[in-house]
This record gives structure tokens, C-alpha cells and sequence, in this order.
């Protein structure tokens, strides 16, 4: 084999996986072939809080095909029952409607589902709460907030920079509960093998990570990581629903404890997801801004109020970017949480940022009309030299190149500021824009092994996951740039616990995470066996901290320019263009970065026209359980849209010298809908989805 020096690094280099894809032959969670496989469906509770007095299962067991029922009463202990969303069937508490409380297991997934529907329960119901209030006196302030973030921060005197403030914004803006719908719902299939003393289980699983699964599953059953195996080649998208192991995971394995060794399949519908696999919470936030005629904040306040669920608490990060995206002297941020009657909220793509900046944003846009400034101008006249949280200095910030680079791009010059001021037929005609960021994060415990095989390919091992972003192809690329070979000499091994350790792929962490770990590797590799090694010839290694992490803010930056139609009739909303420039770091592959960017400025979208989970707080389940009726943008609505991103190395964050792009696409893109919206009509919406009636 000759070694070429590679060039694939930025080459938008198509997907390695695309042609499994393609022809079918990609194996996703629930496909993979096993012997006598078994089907489970869940019995879910029917109210939201109380207790299950009876489960008569005696029709169900009655019919041909069932293999196994499983109950409250009579399930498989779990060894560890600290964990309140994965602790089911431990108990008769009910502590949402949808939650877990049995199972039958059957020949087919039809009499598993009939079965199920013939289990009858009895339950002494309690009064429940799902409704989220700023006055509800459970109200409370979390430890930290998800990140580790502190709840509260307050630097300076908010109060008094606030009541001397030339110009102040103080407004409320709410986003509603959203769900994660990924293509492929959560699905697995779980294999018990009772050896006596030593049980083993496998797991088939559609994840964003098989080590986190392994590390959260096993010590639920009292085994040890080496007792599990997770395996999960191909990932059908999962936007942090799949970023950690749910109920359906357990309750997949309590059956098969039950199933005579026979391996048990669980496809969870897309209903059922709804109950089951998280979801972002809703906000109420309020915004208060306070700024010289020039627009120069004194101030920024930023308090944030969010349900958790009362069974296990989920803290939203959802203030933590307002303490570093302006260079307000004065500033204060508060996350306090209400516990109610819910399934547990997760992570769904840029969980704070998301709806955070949404909130800051509009209000920037805001601040910008009070001070009759261009909303460009506001921003970058409180553009900070350095971290105003830290003090440290910024890997790499340019959001002001982003902007002007936008800004010409889109034709931002020749708008007139004056709302509701422009229209064609029938249509108002609006612009708008918004700022956007994402920490660049990079998780713990990362190792690679690289193996110089007889045919002359570097196999490249590493427990990640592809959940449909094009991460397999992208770190085929990193481990042909760090070994100096073509990357038709890299086989990347990926989504399976017998590989080495990896961290998940979320908090637009993945690349820069597995990424250093084989650039370490590889390079290790190369010390060690030159450019032509022999057969057989291997290196492991463990990613380093990176030695900068705590001397540079590092973050990902953007800018969304998006054009707004709004008819004067009906008021209905058309978006004809969507821009958005990025300040990513280096592209590792282009054109798998330029999806990334553009699937989440479309989630934007459709978060800020569409997503809406709407509870019926008498029964307290979401009732808009499916796609018919929980609406996302789809192709008729996503016009022109454009992703382009700044020349750029950022030498801090890794050794490939780019920026995670999985979330900040979708971070501002809502806002800078609603500024667009707010430009062609002049009505200000500041809670999300924007619905034609409000327009009217
Ligand atoms: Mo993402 S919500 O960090 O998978």
C-alpha cells in the first residue's frame, strides 16, 4: 500500500454509510436478526398521580402467543433504585400519565399489543398538577443547572443600573413544551443470558452513546460493565431524546429477564414517545434590559421559570447565555424550577440555548427599536472584549464577522427599519435577524486504538456513535489527516461497547471529543511504528485534558438573517429565505457541516412557527401525540435556506481546530423569525409557536 498524505480534511467527502443507507442494508436497533425473538408492548398508566391498587392480568395470559406479563406487583427487582425516571415497576406509585407500570411480552408485537390492551388496572387516584405557574409555591432554586452551570449568578447592581437606565426592555417570553421527533423512534432489543452467578445482557439500542447506556443500565441490574454489552451501529437521528437510556430501556430488560433467555424487541410508536423518551420544557422568562441612548447595555436581568418533573429533576441551563453573550456590566440570571406531575423533561437539540436565546434575542430586537438603532448596530456595540463571565479570553470569538458577512450577503442595507411598512399583494414583508451561540464542550474518558491490519487499513476503534450527522464519515477524515493516509486506508469502527471508551454524542461535543482522542492516537501511532508499520502493529490512548479548557472562553457564534411573508387576510406565515453565518472553527467536512447547520436552522423554524406539545391539564398527558397533530416544519415550508460559515482555525478547542455545529444551528433562528415577523407587521410575538391567529 502506497500512503497518500491526505487532503480530505474540509473535502466534502460523501457519506461512508450512505450506500447502507440507501439499499436498506444499514442495520438499525430493532432489525438486528436474533434467534426466536419475542415483542414487548408497555401498559402505561391512565392517570397522572396515584398509586396502582390492582393489575388483573389473567385475560391477557389467557391468550395464544403470550409469553410474559409483567406488573407493578410482580416484576424483576432492580438493584439500584436511585434514579426516579428509570426506577419502574418497582413500586405502585404513579408519578405521570404514560408511565411505565407493566408489560407483555408475545410471539408478535400484534399479541403483545392486544395483550396489553386486555390487562385491567385498578388505581386510587390523587389529585394532580401539570400546569406550570410563576406563583406556584413549590417553586425552588435547583443545585446547579444542567451543565453544571451555578443556578444564579449576579455581578454588579442589577437593580439600580435598571431604574437608572436611559432606555430599559422588560418583557416575558414563553416557549412551550417540544418533543424530539426523530425518524427512527427508540427501539432496542434486549438479550438476557442467565448464566448462573454471571448473567449477561445485550443490547441492541438506538443511542447516542452505548457506553453512557452501558454506565447508566448496569448497575441498575447489579452487574458489571463488563456484564453488558450495547451495541448500535446506525442511529435514525435522536436530537438528545436518545442521549441517555430511558424507562423503555429497563423495561426492555425486566422482560427479559422474564423471557426464558428468548431476546425481547421493543419499538417504542411514536405516541408512546411522547410519554417516554423527554422533552424540552416549557419557559416562562423574563427579560430586562437596561441601555444608554446608544444603545450600550448597563444592564441585562434574566430570570427563568421551568417545570421539572416531581419523579427526577431536570434542570434547563436556560438564562446561562445571557451571562456571556453581552458586555453588560450589570447583570443577573436565575433558573427556579416547579415540580409537577410530568414525565422527565431531557435534552432536546441545545437545551438552554435554545430557548434562551430566543428570549434575549427578541429583546435585543427590541432595545434595538427603543433606541431607534439598526439591530445589527445594538449588537455589535456590546460586543465584549473577553468573557464577561470568566475574564478569559475568547478562543475564538466572531460574531461581528458573522453579522457584517451576513448582512452583505442577505442585502441588509437597503431595509427600511419602519415595521409594517412593506408589502406585495397581499403579503407584509418583513426582515430579521438574530445572534446565536454554543459553548464548545468536550467530554471526559475518550479512547482510541488504531490497528495496522494485513490488507493495509488502519482500523480506527472508538465506542462513538453516528446518529445520522455524518460523524462516521467526518472522523474517517480526522484519523486519514492524523495518520497521513488516504482515507480509503481508515476503517472507523463505531457503536459498540467492545470498543474503546467514548463519550455521547450530544452538547455538540462529539467531534471535538472522539476527534482528539484518535489525533492523539494516531499520532502516538506513528511514534511508535513510523508511516509503514507492520501487520498487527497497535496504539491505545486516552485524550488528554485539553491544557486550555479553563484559559479560553470557547464558543461557537453565528448570525440568522431570515426574510418573513405574513398575509394580511388570513395571516398566514411564509418564510421564502433563511441565512445564517457561522463561526465554527475549521470544517472538517463540508458538506456534512453544511447539513448540520441547515437541519437546525430549520428546527428553528419549525420552533418558530410550528412545535407546540399541547397538555390537557384535566387528564395531564400531551394530547398532540403524533405527527398529524404535532407540527413540524415540513418541505412546502423550508424554502431558501442557506448555511455558510467564516475561513477559520480555532487552535484551542482540539487538535483539529474545529467547533462542535450540531446545536448552533438552531440556536436564534426562532428569534430572528420573530423579529422578521414582528418587522413585516409590527405586532410583537413573544411567546412561541407564531400562529396565524395572533396575526390577525
Ligand atoms: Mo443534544 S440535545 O446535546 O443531543
Amino acid at each position: 500500500m502506497t500512503l497518500i498524505p491526505a487532503t480530505s480534511m474540509g473535502a466534502s467527502l460523501t457519506r461512508l454509510d450512505g450506500p447502507a443507507k440507501v439499499t436498506g442494508t444499514a442495520r438499525y436497533a430493532f432489525e438486528h436478526p436474533v434467534e426466536h425473538p419475542t415483542y414487548l408492548h408497555p401498559v402505561q398508566a391512565t392517570v397522572a398521580h396515584g398509586r396502582v391498587t390492582a393489575m388483573d392480568t389473567s385475560a391477557a395470559g389467557r391468550l395464544d402467543g403470550v409469553v410474559a406479563v409483567l406488573t407493578v406487583f410482580d416484576a424483576p427487582d432492580l438493584a439500584d433504585t436511585s434514579d426516579g425516571e428509570l426506577s419502574i415497576l418497582q413500586d405502585d406509585k404513579v408519578h405521570f400519565r404514560g408511565q411505565l407500570i407493566g408489560a407483555v411480552v408475545a410471539e408478535s408485537p400484534e399479541i403483545a399489543r392486544e395483550a396489553a390492551d386486555l390487562v385491567r388496572v385498578d388505581y386510587r387516584e390523587e389529585a394532580h398538577r401539570t400546569e406550570l405557574r410563576v406563583d406556584d409555591p413549590r417553586l425552588y432554586a435547583p443545585d446547579t443547572v444542567n451543565g453544571g452551570h451555578p443556578t444564579d449568578t449576579e455581578t454588579g447592581d442589577v437593580d439600580a443600573a435598571l431604574d437608572d437606565a436611559a432606555v430599559t426592555v422588560d418583557q416575558t417570553y414563553t416557549t412551550p413544551i417540544e418533543h424530539n421527533n426523530p425518524m427512527e423512534p427508540h427501539a432496542c432489543v434486549a438479550i438476557w443470558d442467565e448464566t448462573p452467578g454471571r448473567p449477561q445482557l445485550t443490547l441492541y439500542d438506538s443511542t447516542q452513546g452505548v457506553h453512557s447506556v452501558r454506565q447508566m443500565l448496569a448497575p441498575l441490574f447489579g452487574l458489571e460493565l463488563e456484564q453488558v454489552r450495547v451495541r448500535s451501529p446506525h442511529v435514525g437521528g435522536g436530537f438528545g431524546s436518545k442521549g441517555a437510556p430511558h424507562a423503555h430501556n429497563v423495561l426492555a430488560v425486566l422482560a427479559a429477564q422474564r423471557s426464558g433467555g428468548r431476546p425481547v424487541k421493543f419499538a417504542v410508536t411514536r405516541q408512546q414517545m411522547f410519554s417516554l423518551v423527554g422533552y424540552r420544557p416549557p419557559t416562562i422568562q423574563r427579560v430586562r434590559l437596561g441601555a444608554d441612548p446608544d444603545g450600550a447595555l448597563t444592564a441585562i436581568s434574566h430570570e427563568v421559570v421551568e417545570p421539572t418533573s416531581a419523579v427526577k429533576e431536570y434542570a434547563e441551563q436556560t438564562a446561562v447565555p445571557s451571562r456571556t453573550m453581552y458586555a453588560a456590566p450589570n447583570r443577573r440570571t436565575s433558573h427556579r424550577l416547579v415540580p409537577l406531575d410530568v414525565p422527565v423533561p431531557n435534552w432536546m437539540r441545545a437545551p438552554g440555548e435554545c430557548p434562551g436565546m430566543f428570549a434575549g434575542e427578541v429583546a435585543m430586537d427590541e432595545l434595538a427599536v427603543a433606541c431607534d438603532l439598526d439591530p445589527i448596530e445594538v449588537r455589535i456595540r456590546n460586543e465584549p472584549d473577553v468573557d464577561p463571565e470568566s475574564g478569559n479570553p475568547w478562543s475564538g470569538r466572531h460574531l461581528v464577522d458573522c453579522l457584517r458577512t451576513g448582512a452583505q450577503r442577505f442585502g441588509w442595507a437597503e431595509r427600511d427599519p419602519t415595521p409594517r411598512n412593506r408589502a406585495r399583494g397581499q403579503w407584509w414583508l418583513g426582515t430579521g435577524m438574530a445572534s446565536s451561540a454554543y459553548p464548545a464542550l468536550s467530554m471526559p474518558g475518550n479512547t482510541a486504538r488504531i490497528e495496522y491490519r494485513a490488507d493495509g487499513v488502519y482500523a480506527v476503534q472508538i465506542g462513538a456513535a453516528d446518529i445520522g450527522t455524518g460523524t462516521w464519515t467526518a472522523l474517517t477524515q480526522v484519523a486519514a489527516d492524523a495518520l497521513g493516509c488516504d482515507t480509503d486506508s481508515v476503517d472507523v469502527q463505531i457503536g459498540d461497547t467492545d470498543l474503546p471508551s467514548a463519550s455521547v454524542a450530544g452538547g455538540s461535543s462529539g467531534i471535538t471529543s472522539w476527534g482528539t482522542a484518535i489525533v492523539t492516537t494516531a499520532r502516538a501511532f506513528r511514534q511508535a511504528h513510523g508511516d509503514k508499520p507492520s501487520t498487527g502493529a497497535h496504539t491505545i490512548t486516552e485524550a488528554p485534558e485539553n491544557p486550555d479548557a479553563d484559559k479560553f472562553a470557547m464558543h461557537s457564534f453565528g448570525a440568522h438573517f431570515v426574510e418573513a411573508q405574513v398575509n394580511r387576510d388570513t395571516g398566514e406565515i411564509r418564510v421564502p429565505r433563511m441565512l445564517g453565518v457561522f463561526s465554527v472553527g475549521r470544517a472538517i467536512n463540508a458538506g456534512t457541516l453544511r447539513s448540520q447547520l441547515i437541519g437546525g436552522m430549520t428546527m428553528g423554524l419549525s420552533m418558530a412557527l410550528h412545535e407546540e406539545s399541547v397538555r390537557d391539564h384535566r387528564f395531564g398527558h400531551v394530547v398532540t401525540q403524533d405527527l398529524a397533530a404535532y407540527h413540524i416544519s415540513a418541505h412546502a415550508d423550508v424554502h431558501d435556506i442557506e448555511a455558510i460559515w467564516l475561513d477559520e482555525v480555532d487552535e484551542h478547542v482540539n487538535p483539529m481546530g474545529s467547533r462542535g455545529a450540531g446545536e448552533i444551528g438552531i440556536v436564534g433562528a426562532a428569534a430572528a423569525v420573530a423579529n422578521a415577523v414582528y418587522h413585516a407587521t409590527g405586532i410583537r410575538l413573544r411567546d412561541l409557536p407564531i400562529t396565524a391567529d395572533r396575526l390577525l
